[in-house]
């Protein structure tokens, strides 16, 4: 039987996902794992031809096909995106139809979920029989558990080839809305004052709905408004992984192209951001990928903290739940306050004017009010998988995150130096083994869970 692995990741062979498909290979013998650096090699296989055919013909001759990759910014790596892009693009999306596929995805599970839920979106949209998605963390191979997960996994894969199983699409097809948008003549609504406005946008297609769209925002708002488009932007590569910034945040491309430059001294520095994108297969663009990519300098440090976010995208966003629970996800861990998300996917050009009009005026506004709000799960959640890594096993590697993490009082959220609760729950567990303290207790719970809130209410001013 003959696997081929796509791998995803830009170390290529020195790759710590690789190792867990090297172990695969090691414990099956009988099976010949094939695999193809494409996030390595990506510029080779976007601009010879030969390349590109010769892996589309492995593919073609493959039994299953592994997608092998490491979590990069909540999904998949920018020249992996970019892969993906190609396929499509050159329409050779029938040599992955009826091919039987998994995922092997290593991270910290820092929403690796949204990333399988992006390459099972992929296999289904190419009419491949999707398997499972298998997400280790980094160290799992290391452990007797999860190794013995591993053999499992790859057993499941192996026996669903050999017994031709039965899958199902699980993400339904998108279905995209003819519809051009053009920028009308609109003077300026709201003048940015003090506050530095950028907008950037992946452009390079000139009357396109997102560059049109761009035209409204900008013109909505006078004053300090800068319009970037990506493609502008000098990037020479998409992040390595060589993790140099863990240290200091340097990038190892810093001053090689202007990358590092730019986000400090345009996007770090603004006070409202407007991204805006196009819609490309389940994700924005590569482009916008590579953007993310190279923004790990920074790497797990919230740089946008108190800045303004909105959105501003082209093409079916409504029917992606997973990319909105990626870019909600990206602004969280930023704390960045969202202000909003507009699309062209409804409404009629003179509706979505003034939608976009509304947003950027309530961006200047929200930021004029220093606007924050309560992150949910997303943001919650992430940053507390963040905190135990950086403060535990990724602190030599990232020290200037557990410096970050110090000045930012993220330490202050560990439960263990909160010591009022520490002393009160082990006095009331001990009460509450006694059932007449019990049953007052459980008399009493809801009314005490509102009365600290009910005083608050007592006191609260008149506040116009
Ligand atoms: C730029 C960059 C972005 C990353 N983004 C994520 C992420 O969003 N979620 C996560 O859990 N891990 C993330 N990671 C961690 C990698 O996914 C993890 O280290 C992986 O095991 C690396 O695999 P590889 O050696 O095969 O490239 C990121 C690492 C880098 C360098």
């Amino acid at each position: 039987m003959k696997i081929l692995v796509l791998n995803g990741s830009p170390k290529g062979g020195i790759s710590v996902t690789m190792q867990y498909v090297n172990y695969l290979q090691k414990i099956h013998p009988e099976v010949s794992f094939e695999s193809v650096n494409i996030a390595q090699q990506i510029r080779k296989i976007e601009t010879d031809p030969q390349e590109f055919d010769k892996i589309i013909s492995r593919v073609r001759l493959a039994d299953g096909v592994l997608w092998a990759f490491p979590l990069y910014i909540l999904i998949v790596h920018a020249h992996y995106k970019r892969f993906i892009e190609l396929v499509n693009e050159r329409g050779v999306m029938d040599a992955f139809a009826g091919k039987y596929a998994a995922s092997l995805f290593t991270s910290i599970h820092f929403f690796d979920h949204t990333a399988h839920n992006y390459i099972h979106g992929i296999c289904d949209d190419w009419g491949m029989r999707y398997i499972e998605a298998f997400s280790p963390d980094m160290v799992d191979l290391l452990e007797e558990k999860g190794r013995t997960q591993l053999k499992q996994f790859g057993q499941r894969f192996l026996h669903a080839i050999e017994s031709r199983a039965l899958t199902q699409r699980q993400y339904p097809p998108l279905s995209q809305r003819e519809f051009l948008y053009k920028a009308s003549l609109i003077s300026a609504m709201l003048d940015a004052g003090e506050k530095k406005v950028v907008i950037v946008y992946d452009g390079g297609r000139p009357g396109s709905n997102i560059e049109e769209m761009v035209k409204t925002c900008q013109a909505a708002i006078s004053g300090n408004v800068q319009v970037i488009d990506l493609n502008q932007v000098e990037i020479k590569s998409s992040c390595q992984g060589c993790l140099h910034c863990g240290y200091n945040n340097v990038c190892s491309f810093e001053g090689k192209d202007s990358f590092t430059e730019f986000y400090r001294t345009t996007i770090m520095t603004a006070d409202v951001l407007v991204y805006a994108g196009t819609v490309v297969d389940r994700y924005l663009s590569s482009r916008w990928k590579t953007f993310f990519d190279r923004s790990f300098f920074n790497t797990h440090t919230p740089v946008l903290i108190g800045k303004q976010l909105a959105y501003v995208i082209s093409g079916p966003v409504s029917q992606l739940p997973n990319l909105q629970e990626i870019l909600y996800g990206y602004a969280e861990f930023q704390q960045a306050n969202i202000v909003g998300l507009v699309s062209d996917e409804y409404g009629d050009a003179s509706e979505i004017e003034r939608l976009l009009q509304q947003l950027m005026v309530s961006a200047v506004q929200m930021a004029e009010a220093r606007a924050t709000r309560p992150m949910t799960f997303l943001g919650e959640g992430g940053l507390k998988v963040f905190r135990d890594d950086i403060w535990g096993r990724l602190r030599m590697v990232f020290r200037a995150d557990h410096h970050a993490y110090q000045r930012l009082g993220f330490y202050k959220t560990f439960p263990q130096r909160n010591w009022l609760s520490r002393i009160t729950n082990s006095i009331m567990l001990g009460l509450l083994r006694i059932p007449p303290f019990r049953k007052g207790f459980n008399q009493q719970i809801t009314r005490q869970m509102v009365q600290p809130a009910q005083k608050v209410i007592e006191s609260a001013n008149l506040n116009r």
